[in-house]
């Protein structure tokens, strides 16, 4: 059954330039939107860049440019992540655009009109950083006395006039919210922090800004600009057209899946559910967070001078290890650690020796043996079972963002098929039996054209060079096109190597 499906990363701050970190988030939101397109599903996938708010502008006046000038160089920036990552975006936001200030100029009407808004001053922390208001509990003091967000970002203490939304009247709706959609915060962790945060009992959250200008002004009252992160979440509407109901995309409304990192996820999980139920509008169905990334056991962070491009690595290593690793190596949800020996070590294992030499030597022996066809379907195996069963038990992993399982699924079956060759021996059934030897190969190959089918999301350059030496059809690649048998004599074209073998240069 085909299904709308709207997946969304987080939109980035355009303060500074994209690192692994960002690709991360829209590397495993692309997985999930190309999965769910494989699997017929009719997808709406959405990134793109923040640029409103204080922090930005400072970035700007630090840059010497002028907040736009340097906010169209930064999202140019982005965007080019987003390619050079092999991101399949459907639609890439701006929230300078004005489709998007035109979007939260709507949404504040409607709140004001739902009497969730009202103007009072907002005297308290403020943390540049997280481009959020902190309580003084909350707080730590540094040696030097600066007062310390729990993010380790310093806050300042800032009075202004401002607009405030009345947060505290969601407690016990959003609370009513979290008990009838359990899987709405995801995992079990972040869930259990947002529940005890919002059981300690919601302020009122103050929503516009009086003291810089880099932002949407407040219908009706220019001299505030709308605090970013309600500017910022509204981009996830603005993509569908909003306040236009009878937009091409408005259908894909609640979207199916904001992928968030672990900082964010009170802004998504309890600010934004709140925003949109006060307006009227269904909240998202799904808000995934995943863990950080340090590098080499070290925080990023430019002091250090160990922050990654993630198109350096792509240079050096190619888009499809980098690609999977990352999401091979760490369970979705957790902290991980990026080494590059980690790194070399799975490319070198898993995709070079397991997957790239099992794919060789099958298609070398049928370009030998079998006059490079396809042999006749043979009679089932277990392992040919293991593979038909691929796409369920990957279907199930990702539905749980679990993609290292996922992942080792397939490669459970990759390993069961080098057992199988090892233990057949086709080479040697040549002159004993031919026959025997065709169906063998028979099964490797069904094997390999139902690995290269779900590894697409993850791998998609690689596993399409590989379909195309399987002689996969273009057309017969998705999830649906695996119930179908190669046709016998269907041709192969010369096998060439997917993986090579990474060797770290001596000196
Ligand atoms: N602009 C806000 C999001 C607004 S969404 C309505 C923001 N931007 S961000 O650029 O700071 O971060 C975007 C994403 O990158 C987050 O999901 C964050 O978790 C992710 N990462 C940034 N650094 C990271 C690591 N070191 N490791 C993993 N992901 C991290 O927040």
């Amino acid at each position: 059954m085909t299904a709308n499906f709207y997946i969304t990363t987080p939109i980035y701050y355009v303060n500074g330039a994209p690192h692994i970190g960002h690709a991360y988030t829209s590397i495993a939101a692309d997985v999930l939107a190309r999965w769910h397109r494989l699997a017929g599903d009719s997808v709406f996938f959405l990134t793109g860049t923040d640029e409103h708010g204080q922090k930005v502008e400072r970035a700007a006046q630090e840059a010497g440019l002028d907040p736009q000038a340097f906010t169209d160089r930064i999202a140019a920036d982005f965007r080019d992540m987003a390619a050079r990552m092999g991101i399949s975006n459907d639609d890439f936001i701006r929230t300078t655009e004005p489709r998007h200030k035109h979007a939260c100029a709507a949404l504040w009407q409607r709140l004001v009109a739902a009497d969730a808004i009202y103007l009072d001053h907002y005297e308290g922390w403020y943390a540049l950083r997280d481009e959020a208001f902190y309580g003084e509990d909350e707080l730590t003091t540094r040696a030097d006395g600066v007062r310390i967000a729990p993010s380790g970002a310093p806050v300042e203490w800032v009075r202004e006039p401002s607009y405030f939304f009345r947060l505290s009247a969601w407690q016990d709706k959003l609370l009513a919210f979290y008990d009838e959609h359990p899987d709405f915060i995801a995992p079990t962790a972040r869930r259990n922090e947002v529940l005890s945060f919002v059981r300690a009992g919601l302020a009122d959250l103050s929503i516009s800004r009086t003291s810089f200008r880099w932002g949407i002004p407040v219908p009706g009252d220019p001299a505030h600009v709308m605090y970013v992160w309600l500017d910022a979440l509204v981009n996830y509407l603005t993509a569908i057209g909003y306040p236009d109901t009878d937009a091409a995309r408005a259908s894909f409304w609640p979207a199916d899946l904001h992928v968030v990192g672990k900082e964010i996820v009170r802004f998504h999980a309890v600010f934004w559910p709140a925003f949109l139920m006060a307006a009227g509008i269904a909240p998202p169905r799904r808000v995934y967070s995943h863990g950080w990334w340090t590098v080499e056991g070290e925080k990023m962070s430019k002091s250090v001078g160990n922050v990654i491009d993630p198109r350096a690595l792509v240079d050096e290593f190619g888009l499809d290890a980098v690609r999977f690793f990352l999401l091979r190596e760490v369970p979705f949800g957790q902290d991980g650690d990026f080494s590059r020996r980690a790194l070399i070590s799975r490319l070198n294992n898993e995709l070079a020796n397991d997957l790239g030499n099992l794919a060789q030597r099958v298609l070398t022996l049928l370009q030998r043996n079998c006059a490079g066809e396809w042999p006749a379907p043979a009679a089932t195996t277990p392992l040919a079972e293991a593979a038909a069963a691929l796409p369920g038990a990957v279907r199930a992993r990702l539905d749980r963002l679990a993609f290292h399982e996922a992942l080792e699924e397939v490669w459970r079956v990759i390993r069961a098929a080098n057992a199988y060759i090892d233990h057949q021996a086709p080479w040697a059934l040549r002159k004993t039996d031919p026959a025997r030897m065709a169906e063998v190969l028979r099964v490797l190959l069904d094997t390999l054209r139902s690995v290269a089918v779900v590894l697409q999301p993850v791998m998609p350059g690689s596993m399409t060079a590989m379909l195309d030496q399987l002689g996969v059809p273009a057309q017969a690649r998705d999830l649906a096109a695996l119930d179908t048998a190669m046709a016998a004599g269907t041709p192969l074209p010369s096998p060439s190597g997917v993986f090579p073998r990474f060797v770290e240069a001596v000196g």
